[in-house]
């Protein structure tokens, strides 16, 4: 969909691909990942889902829903922090009755054995657990953002773009990999950008490549094909994971206040900042087209009231609330 107000106002071609819009309890990238894991789940007998993530995981939100869905159980290890506070993704986890268990660690992404752990308690007691890894990517839950990759060509191709530039979030980076895979398949060269929202660069280019070859080996193709202009920036993530960034947070007021859509301070708030960013140092010349990936997580704003507040304030915005 084409951003009328935005592209006017940054004199750019500039389109959204809505992820934020997907059909699970209010929508975001997971129920294209989850597809793929929850059918695995079934084929397994599985009786409860198991995962893991931050206090806010939109991933725990959905993967609970999925369970849900499916009259399947949930389970989830979740990393305390400073969101506990009963709101946002955290009440709709309990609001589905998932058994929530928290941990004391400084790594969100490292929850891992935690998870397993809680498999083999849960086995003990006669359940059939099915564990899905953070933020629900695997190479198999990769083939759903290969497919959505897919979809944004044939809708590019239906409004007759090319687009010069591809922005996407890159978290375990499954979207930005498998939406690089996909564009490439379709022969759309425009640069494919990752804004990181956790690791510094050489994380990432590990994913990167763990998640490319997984790929390659499911879908038949040679990993050392091409994979054309790509690049990961780690520039955005502020402080930590989860850091309301003032552009962040500027690019959150901006898609509010001219396009009405409602981007999160955790993911599509720091990719589009991330655009912004480049556009402010000139990178991208008017008309240039350009495609933001908005993967949702906007439950997150709910838990991030007072930092949107304070912003707000700040930009002389009067806040009476
Ligand atoms: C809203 C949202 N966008 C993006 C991501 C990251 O996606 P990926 O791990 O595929 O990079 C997540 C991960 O949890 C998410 O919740």
């Amino acid at each position: 969909m084409r951003l009328e107000h935005l592209s006017r106002r940054l004199d750019l071609d500039l389109r959204i691909k809505r992820e934020d819009l997907t059909d699970l309890a209010l929508g975001g990238d997971k129920p294209r990942k989850l597809e793929y894991e929850a059918a695995k789940a079934v084929a397994a007998d599985a009786s409860i889902l198991v995962t893991c993530g931050s206090t806010q995981s939109n991933h725990a939100r959905l993967t609970t829903a999925a369970a849900r869905k499916l009259g399947m159980k949930c389970a989830l290890v979740l990393s305390r922090d400073r969101y506990q506070a009963f709101q946002a993704n955290l009440l709709t986890v309990y609001l589905m009755g998932a058994d929530v268990r928290f941990v004391e660690t400084a790594d969100h992404w490292d929850l891992e054995k935690h998870a397993l752990a809680l498999c083999d308690e849960l086995r003990a007691v006669g359940e059939r657990p099915y564990y899905i890894p953070v933020s629900g990517t695997t190479p198999t839950s990769c083939l759903g953002y290969v497919r959505a990759g897919l979809e944004l060509a044939d809708q590019l191709g239906a409004a007759n773009v090319r687009p010069d530039a591809v922005y996407t979030p890159f978290g375990t980076g499954g979207i930005f990999t498998s939406m690089l895979l996909a564009l490439r398949e379709r022969g759309l060269d425009g640069s494919v950008i990752g804004v990181s929202v956790n690791a510094r660069l050489e994380k990432c280019r590990e994913n990167l490549e763990r998640w490319w070859a997984g790929l390659c080996e499911l879908l038949g193709r040679d990993p050392a094909r091409s994979r054309g202009a790509h690049e990961i920036c780690d520039e955005f993530i502020g402080r930590e994971y989860g850091d309301a960034t003032e552009g962040c947070l500027d690019a959150l007021m901006l898609m509010a206040e001219t396009e009405g859509i409602l981007l999160d301070p955790v993911y599509s708030g720091k990719v589009f900042s991330g655009l912004l960013a480049d556009h402010a140092a000139g990178r991208w010349a008017s008309g240039q087209q350009l495609v933001f990936i908005h993967s949702g997580g906007t439950p997150a704003i709910f838990a991030y009231h007072d930092e949107i507040k304070r912003h707000l304030v700040k930009r002389g915005r009067t806040v009476d609330a």
